[in-house]
This record gives structure tokens, sequence and C-alpha cells, in this order.
């Protein structure tokens, strides 16, 4: 049987988890700013035990959250898992429990009991630090101990780990998909966070169809809920088929409302077969909404609807452009740029305005496999592009932009991004000035141990 035995690529490499909740003072080269004071959190799947589904897939792990405070030029590192429900049932029986996006899979001892990972993003809204998972609440740590504070009920369900914080009104926007009682509905929310931490808005509505609606996009006025064919089918996941999978057949379609309407509103545009997990930003410009997003061809990471493995295709930056006066319902599309990336994103005191400036994990490579070996800057004034290519076999996570100061203009300030040294199967945090990440990073603090790879992280000043 040994012949047989498959390594999983996510419990493998840079994807395996790490099992030590630790606290390091890092080494510095190069010097941080005096100025760049606060916290890069980061968080991504990280399994406390051996999975129970064979097909394990990334998206699936316990959350871990890794904290670089900086202040005074100096760096410290701090990781603790995000200790959900799911967390501390598993714990308490020393192994896993919960099968992932198969229920059927997982011990019945846990049926219908709350599965959150946390694993998703990490979000500083009013003066709280939360892990977010897209099929259950934004879950709240502690930004210094990274305590785990636990679920904030007053979401009242599933919440995006993609919300939109509005730079002008200090609101949080997000939505919910598959929200209801049938697992893998069609079901979706639409929900708004005051400045202050309170929830005033939660509102469901039916999408065209049940999928994975990963991101979103907000504007200063509207909102954007894109479903896009990567469907969800409890009856197809109840025959052993994915409960996740590629359907090009069912067509794409983004659907537009006011973020001060009710849901009856939502017009759907509608546009060919393609996948985005994550949008650069969005504007309103001359009664038009202007969307900049990763685009896939297919679906990566994910099988066909017959079970047989889906094609890991490239995500390029393309211009979404959808004309509210018009009567067309069709999308229009134009190519942005013509390097392979994830992970795209802005300074976010533009969030919902007009953007100059994009950041991007970049992929000159063509790995396809969402592994990174570039940091970007697209200039989408000027058009030119900025790239650090890494040393050969090391990759980045998300670039995160930091502003100088609240006052400074847009892109002015610093990346930071954590990188895997392959070589030494290690880590470091790297910081560049945003506009110009093709000297190279100024200031490198060593972990001396690996960070997995993870999804996303944001900047907190405190
Ligand atoms: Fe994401």
């Amino acid at each position: 049987m040994d012949g047989d035995v498959r390594i999983n690529p996510y419990l493998a490499g840079n994807f395996a988890p790490i099992r030590s909740e630790d606290d390091f003072d890092l080494e510095v080269t190069g010097e941080i700013p005096p100025e760049l004071r606060g916290a890069l959190f980061r968080i991504g799947p990280n399994p406390q035990f051996e999975p129970r589904d064979p097909n394990h897939h990334w998206f699936v792990g316990d959350g871990m959250v890794h904290g670089f405070y900086l202040a005074d030029g100096k760096a410290s590192y701090r990781n603790r898992y995000a200790r959900t429900p799911k967390w501390e049932v598993e714990h308490a029986a020393g192994r896993s429990l919960f099968a992932g996006f198969n229920p059927m899979l997982s011990d019945p001892s846990v049926a219908g009991k709350d599965s959150g990972v946390a694993n998703t993003n990490i979000v500083w809204h009013a003066g709280r630090l939360m892990a977010l998972e897209e099929a259950h609440a934004p879950f709240e740590m502690d930004p210094r101990t990274l305590e785990s504070r636990g679920y904030r009920e007053a979401y009242g369900g599933r919440v995006t780990a993609h919300p939109k914080i509005d730079p002008t009104t200090g609101e949080m926007v997000w939505f919910g998909y598959g929200v209801g009682e049938t697992p893998l509905s069609a079901g979706m929310s639409y929900g708004v966070t005051a400045a202050d931490g309170s929830v005033t808005q939660r509102q469901d509505f039916q999408a065209p169809y049940s999928s994975m609606v990963h991101d979103f996009m907000v504007t200063e006025n509207h909102v954007l809920f894109p479903i896009l064919p990567l469907t969800g089918s409890l009856q197809r996941a109840m025959t052993g088929l994915p409960a996740f999978a590629w359907e090009p057949q069912k067509g794409s379609f983004v659907g537009v409302m006011r973020r001060d309407a009710d849901v009856s509103t939502i017009r759907w545009f509608n546009t060919e077969a393609c996948y985005v997990f994550h949008p650069l930003n969005a504007y309103e410009a001359d009664g038009k909404i202007v969307a900049d997003v990763m685009r896939y061809d297919v679906a990566p990471l994910f099988p066909n609807a017959d079970g047989s493995p889906g094609r890991n295709t490239a995500a390029r930056l393309v211009r979404w452009t959808f004309d509210l006066a018009g009567n067309s319902d069709a999308i229009h599309e134009e190519p942005l740029d013509d390097l392979d990336g994830e992970f795209p994103r802005v300074d976010p005191r533009v969030e919902t305005l007009r953007h100059r400036h994009g950041w991007y994990a970049a992929d000159p490579g063509h790995a396809q496999t969402i592994k990174q070996s570039a940091i970007a800057h697209l200039d989408l004034q000027t058009g030119k592009r900025q790239v650090h290519a890494l040393d050969a076999g090391d990759l980045t996570s998300e670039p995160v932009f930091v502003p100088r100061s609240a006052g400074a203009a847009e892109g002015d300030g610093w990346i930071t991004a954590v990188v895997w040294r392959a070589a030494e199967d290690r880590s470091d945090l790297l910081i560049f000035e945003a506009l110009d990440i093709a000297k190279g990073p100024i200031a490198t603090a060593k972990v001396p141990r690996r960070v997995p790879f993870g999804f996303h992280g944001n900047w907190a000043s405190f």
C-alpha cells in the first residue's frame, strides 16, 4: 500500500502547519522607519490535528494569527491559534472531528455543531481585531496578546472574510453567502456595521445560484455581489461528488445595488464564465462603476462537477465597467495588466474610492498554484509597473500597504510582506517603500522559523 500513499499538498512544504505558539524578538537588517508603529496581522489555515478528509482542502484548516509588532525600529512576533469552538472541542478530543467542506465525513459526535475556523482574514475595525472566515460570524481576538475572545454574535450569522471599510464613513460593509437552514444554499445577506462597531443592517436575498462568493466590491454608494460559477451543491456532496465545483455553463452574474437600498432592487449584470477570488478595488465615475479584479478563466484549486480535477489557471488584473445608465446588463471587460498575480491590494484610504495605485503578489514564473515569487506595484495613472522578484524558490504573501501618515498622499507609505525563504525553510517580514518596490526591501525582520502560507493580513496602527 505504501506506493498508494500520497502526501496532501496542503500538508507539505510551507503549506504544512506549525504546531507551536511562540513569541520572538526579530533580528532586523536595514532600517525599519521609526514612524512605522503598529502591527501587521496575518492569518492562515493551520490544522491543529491530522485532517479526517483524505482530500483535505487548504481552506478548511484552523486559523492561526501571526502578529508582527513594529515600534521604534524594532520588530517582534507572536502567533496564536484562533481558539474557535471547533478548535476547543477537537483540542479536548486530541484529534480532528470536523471534515471541512463535506459534513458527511465529520465525526457523528459533532453533527450540527459549530465548525468555524476563523482562518481567512484578520480585520481591524472599531477598535476590535476580528478573525474572519466566510461561513461564520467574525471571531474576536486580543490585538496584543492574540488571546481568543469569541464570536461577535451581533452579526447574526455568516459574514464574508472580505468586508470593506469605507474610509469616509468608517462603516464596514459586508455580506454572507450560503445563508439559511440548508447548507450550500443560494441564500445571501447584505450587512453594515457602523463606525462604532454596532451592526446596523442585515438583509437577506437569493443569488441566481449557489456559489462560493469569496469577496465582493463596494463603492461610495453601491455594493456589487459577484456570483461566479464555482458552485455549491449539497445534493452533489451527498452523492460523494464535490461540495464546491467548477460549472461554467451557469455563467457569471454580478448584482449591483445602492448601499442605502433594499435588496429587492439588485440589478444583475452578466459576463462569461470566470472566477475572481479578489478584487483590487471599485469606484464610481461618470454614472458607471469601475471594478478592477484579479480574473481567472477557470476557478483554480477546485474540481469539476463530476469530480475530475480542475485546471489551475492564473489570474490577471482586468477592469470591469458597469454602465448604470445603459440598457445593457453586460459587463464591459478590458485587460489592465499582463502579469499573473493574486492578492491585489490598494491603499486602504482609497478603498471604495477611485484608486491610482495597486500592489499584488506576482507570479512571473507562471507557477499557477497560488505560489507567487514577486511583489508588483501598478501605477494605473502612468501605466508603469515595478516588480521586485524574490530569490529563486522564495515565495511571498499578500502585500499590505501602510500609509506614511494619516494625511500622506495615496501610495505614500510602505508595503509589508511575509516571504518564505525556501533554502532556509524560514520566513522574513519585508518592508518596502511602496512607490519604489523595485529597489528591494528597506528592512528585513527575520523570523527564526517559517510562517506557513496563509491568506490575508491587515495593518493596525496603535
Ligand atoms: Fe481571500
